[in-house]
């Protein structure tokens, strides 16, 4: 909850005050307020992202509002070049708006310094990318290692091999990525994202260089994910997969054109073809 300063000219005042820490400290757990404030993971406010090369100007993002509240499963479906990137770059503070606000986790990320940008990452994201970014002279079990260790030991989740096991990965975790099939990379990397024991996982096309059968086993394992919980966004261009979700937010040209369950509603895993 916000309200104006009233008095934007002191310099140092922000012009709008968050209540939000009043109100934690004066409402019981169980009401509604409560839950409504916990339960928002994600708070885009008329975001707009604005890239300047020279003399041209790309709005990659046009204004967008987005609410994504915890344990949500969101798939950012669109066409390529329709902001879904730059999006997720937005939600994990990798980039900054060129105006709005973008608070993740409780934090304004609009108001963070460097500092609290890579503390924030480091403790709230776990980012799955396309092409995957391992360390190509790690092991499977070193590169999930790097995460627990980065993240710190006892925060983490458990070790590195009992969560490459949860992938399916026991017998592969001394391989290097060169010698481990996309698929099986894939479940690194999405092993080293769950290593964190990071509240939100974020997906940008983490099915683009993969096979039907083994794009199936990686949204199976990112929909295992918010079944725990965890709060899931999935980007990605393909129709077919948005079907799994339970709520398809899809973006054209930098706005969100549609907010809602899947078209046709909810399908099961089992049920997709692309
Ligand atoms: N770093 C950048 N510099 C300039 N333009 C960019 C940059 N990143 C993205 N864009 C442009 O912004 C638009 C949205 O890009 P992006 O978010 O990558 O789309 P998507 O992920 O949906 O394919 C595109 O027109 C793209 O060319
Ligand atoms: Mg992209």
């Amino acid at each position: 909850m916000w309200v104006q300063n009233g008095d934007p000219g002191t310099g140092y005042l922000p012009r709008r005050v968050d209540l939000s820490a009043y109100i934690e400290a004066t409402t019981p757990p169980n009401s509604h307020r409560y839950i409504a404030r916990w339960s928002n993971m994600i708070l885009l406010e008329n975001v707009v992202k604005r890239y300047e090369m020279g003399p041209v100007s790309v709005t990659a993002l046009d204004g967008v509002n987005l609410e994504v509240s915890r344990g949500e499963f969101v798939v950012i479906l669109g066409p390529s070049g329709s902001g879904k990137s730059t999006l997720l770059n937005m939600v994990s503070a990798l980039d900054t708006p060129t105006s709005g606000r973008v608070v993740v986790n409780g934090q304004d990320l609009s108001r963070a310094g460097q500092a609290e940008k890579f503390k924030f990452r480091r403790e709230t994201i776990g980012f799955i990318f396309q092409t995957f970014n391992l360390f190509p002279t790690l092991t499977a079990v070193e590169n999930v290692q790097f995460a627990v260790d980065v993240r710190g030991r006892s925060q983490a989740n458990g070790q590195a091999a009992t969560v490459l096991e949860k992938v399916g990965l026991t017998a592969r975790m001394n391989h290097f990525p060169h010698e481990l099939s996309g698929g099986e990379q894939q479940r690194v990397a999405i092993a080293r994202a769950l290593a964190t024991g990071n509240p939100l996982l974020l997906a940008d096309e983490p099915t683009g260089e993969l096979d039907f059968q083994t794009g199936i086993q990686i949204l199976t394992l990112l929909a295992a994910q918010a079944a725990t919980g965890k709060t899931v966004l999935v980007v990605t261009h393909n129709r077919e997969i948005s079907r799994i979700a339970d709520r398809v937010v899809e973006l054209s040209s930098g706005h969100i054109e549609n907010d809602g369950p899947p078209r046709g509603g909810k399908a099961a895993i089992s049920d997709l073809h692309w």
